[in-house]
């Protein structure tokens, strides 16, 4: 063939790759997402200036959950400053706002409306570690579903949950917004609720988009207090922070929030290994990235740049496609990609993926979908919301201690309900209580009146503070009743965002006032009700039974009544270890053996000269009105290659008297690894109802996944060699069965 001929055929194929290249890539960007088109005839049409508004979210004035707040938010709409608004909600206010950007801005671009609502919008349940003692993923699943249902109906199209941190820590307050200590759990409970809150999907009127936050480790602050720094090495960053926003993401999350504290020395809102490395190129997330409020800005005091400007062009350049309230963006951006340090591609990726979220609500062809008001009066509240609630909140609670049985109560006791939190409704709510009414609460006291059980009342004492003279009050009508029901806790402000604690104590005299109603030698029934794991070791000695309540929401009163009159046998089981005192922390199930692990005849092996090594009450625990029995566990074979799946199951029997549910729960001990592993890790779980008298074979199957770590060469995987598979409930009552894998 002719040299011009090959000329001409190279240039044919080349020009031919070239179109077709536009023609895949004209809806598609980096990382390979394919957008509606109508993205991309909407981004032609855009100015630089209207780009950086859609990359720009606001609060309202109708709340604050930051340091700063800025006025005339409407004027930003106005101006096209922000493509997005938070702390507003109800049909009417999303409406008269939406309006504004649909008709008085030059492009008519939606507005997305977003809000905090972890644990319901108006139908309050339980706080999400209350509802991760459930171990019950249909019922969180639930709660969510409710809490997009009811969110949605109130114009708003996005919720920032959910919040996936693991935490070892309950010196730090948001231990309350997650699902406690467990890597695997929690992914599970992630993926649940990112289920409920999204529904159908995106665009589904009953429907908002979840946000994974905090991207990554914010549950890992040093000392347990909020903000601060965290350092750990990859290994253990991947093999326990990571799993549960991956497990988040992998469900489908629509978008992801990034953290205030920084990871390896970057802050997460300027860590492009975090936010593209991983979470893009790792992961595949397509949805798009907001950070935590003004965490552009906090960059300046990290002191990783010298100003917001560059704060700015470290978050855009690292993955941050949208800035929460810091309005670097909006003030800088524009001049940052003048002066070439920020490419025009980047801005374009983050507003492609803000615009898809809008096309994918729907918003362009219906701004106002979520502003139906028959809608809202109809779902918000319903009886068939509330009657959720109780269910979650039943199910939430763990009976910590049940001496003599002195639980459940019977109705012909005469009850005396003393404690601060007796008669309460402010509290019940908890924190992060969204559009919650505390009024709307039902209290202890009204949920045991409307179950027809009479009571005497005295509050006894305050949450906090040191007045005892509410102590004689509470004596006096303890020693005239059968059983004593007293409330106590935290103030639901004691825990949540920027509430660390060094004391994990009842505040105040509440513990006295146990001890002192226990001085009447008449059954004391403790009910708590608390944001972090506490520790009261007065009062477990004084208790006969003791019950924790977390805060449970709306329902509180009822779903306690059903559980104390025993219409529902407690099933809950702890999702975080609770110490013995603020000294162990963090104290967690699945420690590792140590080269002198803990021997009772032996002072040089690891453990302390004024405590146990155990905590007061473990990871997994929780009893029952009725008694389990567990056989030995059996496996369908004892030796097996690896990549074959394996076969782990256990007769459990209710040995008691009443139905339960019981939660059986499979750990896993790899006893020799590249590097050291856990002595136990949770790998698997199923809540099972057992009739009372009878068995349940409840079998587990093993794949390599339950068995892969990052070895030793950072490599994703499992290895041969011999594992123990412990079953039981809870993670110190296991029995084992030892198999062998081989290559
Ligand atoms: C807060 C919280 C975050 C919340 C955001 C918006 O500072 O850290 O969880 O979603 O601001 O309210």
């Amino acid at each position: 063939m002719k040299k011009t001929h090959i000329l001409l055929v190279l240039f044919a194929v080349v020009s031919m790759a070239g179109i077709m290249g536009f023609v895949l890539n004209k809806d598609a960007t980096a990382n390979g997402t394919t957008f509606d088109p109508r993205v991309e005839k909407l981004l032609a049409q855009m100015t630089l200036e209207e780009k950086i508004g859609q990359m720009t979210l606001y609060t309202t004035d109708w709340g604050s959950t930051g340091p700063t707040i800025r006025e005339g938010y409407k004027n930003d709409i106005r101006k096209g400053n922000c493509g997005a608004l938070f702390n507003s909600h109800t049909t009417a206010f999303t409406r008269e706002l939406q309006r504004i950007a649909v008709e008085e801005t030059r492009l008519h671009i939606p507005l997305i409306f977003g809000y905090d609502v972890i644990h319901g919008y108006k139908t309050i349940f339980p706080i999400p570690l209350g509802e991760a003692a459930s171990w019950d993923l249909a019922a969180i699943e639930k709660s969510a579903r409710v809490a997009g249902t009811e969110a949605s109906a109130a114009g708003l199209h996005w919720t920032f949950a959910p919040m996936v941190d693991v935490s070892r820590d309950p010196r730090w307050g948001r231990v309350m917004e997650g699902a406690g200590e467990d890597t695997w759990l929690g992914c599970r409970i992630a993926e649940a609720r990112v289920r409920g809150f999204q529904g159908k999907g995106i665009g589904q009127t009953d429907a908002v988009m979840a946000c994974v936050k905090h991207y990554a480790g914010y549950g890992a602050g040093t000392a347990g207090r909020d903000y601060n720094t965290v350092d750990m090495s990859e290994r253990f960053f991947r093999d326990y922070y990571l799993p549960p926003y991956e497990a988040a993401v992998k469900a489908g999350a629509a978008t992801v929030m990034t953290s205030f504290n920084d990871y390896d020395g970057v802050p997460a809102t300027g860590n492009k290994y975090l936010l593209t490395d991983i979470l893009r190129n790792e992961w595949g997330f397509k949805g798009f990235v907001v950070t935590d409020y003004t965490s552009i800005n906090e960059m300046v005091l990290h002191g990783v740049v010298a100003n917001e400007k560059e704060a700015g062009e470290l978050a855009v350049n690292a993955g941050v496609d949208m800035d929460m309230q810091s309005a670097a963006y909006q003030r800088f951006l524009a001049q940052s990609v003048k002066e070439g340090k920020v490419p025009m591609q980047a801005i374009d990726d983050a507003v492609r993926r803000i615009l898809q979220a809008k096309f994918d609500l729907g918003l362009f062809d219906d701004p106002y979908k979520f502003c139906d008001t028959d809608r809202e009066k109809k779902t918000i509240l319903s009886a068939e919301h509330r009657a959720a609630a109780r269910d979650v909140s039943r199910k939430s609670i763990v009976l910590l201690k049940n001496e003599r049985n002195v639980l459940p109560l019977n109705r012909n006791q005469k009850v005396a309900l003393i404690g601060p939190l007796a008669d309460n409704k402010t509290e019940l709510i908890g924190n992060w209580c969204a559009a919650g009414n505390f009024n709307d609460c039902v209290s202890l006291r009204e949920g045991l009146r409307s179950a027809g059980i009479q009571t005497t009342y005295a509050k006894g004492c305050e949450l906090d503070g040191h007045d005892k003279s509410g102590f004689a009050e509470a004596v006096k009508i303890a020693k005239a009743a059968d059983v004593i029901v007293v409330a106590i806790g935290e103030k639901a402000q004691m825990s949540g965002e920027a509430a660390s604690r060094t004391e994990l104590n009842l505040p105040g005299v509440q513990e006295e006032l146990v001890q002192e109603l226990a001085g009447t030698g008449k059954p004391v029934v403790v009910v708590l009700m608390n944001g972090r794991p506490l520790v009261f070791p007065q009062l477990i000695g004084s208790a006969s039974a003791i019950l924790e309540a977390w805060w449970l929401g709306t329902e509180t009163g009822n779903a306690l009544t059903d559980v104390l009159l025993g219409e529902y046998n407690p099933s809950g089981k702890l999702p975080m270890s609770f110490p013995r005192s603020v000294g162990q922390v963090p104290v967690f199930y699945n420690e590792k053996s140590t080269g002198r692990p803990y021997d009772p005849n032996s002072k040089w092996t690891t453990q302390y000269i004024d405590s146990p090594n155990s905590p007061q009450y473990p990871f997994g625990f929780g009893l029952s009105y009725t008694t389990f029995e567990y056989d030995e566990p059996k496996v369908n074979r004892t030796t097996f290659k690896k990549g074959q799946t394996l076969q782990v199951l256990v007769n459990v029997k209710n040995t008691g008297s009443r139905d339960g549910e019981e939660v059986v729960q499979l750990y896993i001990r790899d006893l020799i690894g590249s590097v050291t592993r856990p002595v136990k890790e949770l790998k698997g779980f199923q809540k099972v109802m057992i009739p009372a008298g009878q068995s349940k074979e409840i079998r587990f199957t093993i794949t390599d996944q339950e068995l892969s770590f990052y070895r030793r060469d950072m490599s994703f995987g499992s290895e041969p060699g011999d594992f123990d598979l412990m079953i039981g409930g809870n993670s110190a009552e296991l029995k084992s069965v030892r198999v062998t894998m081989t290559e």
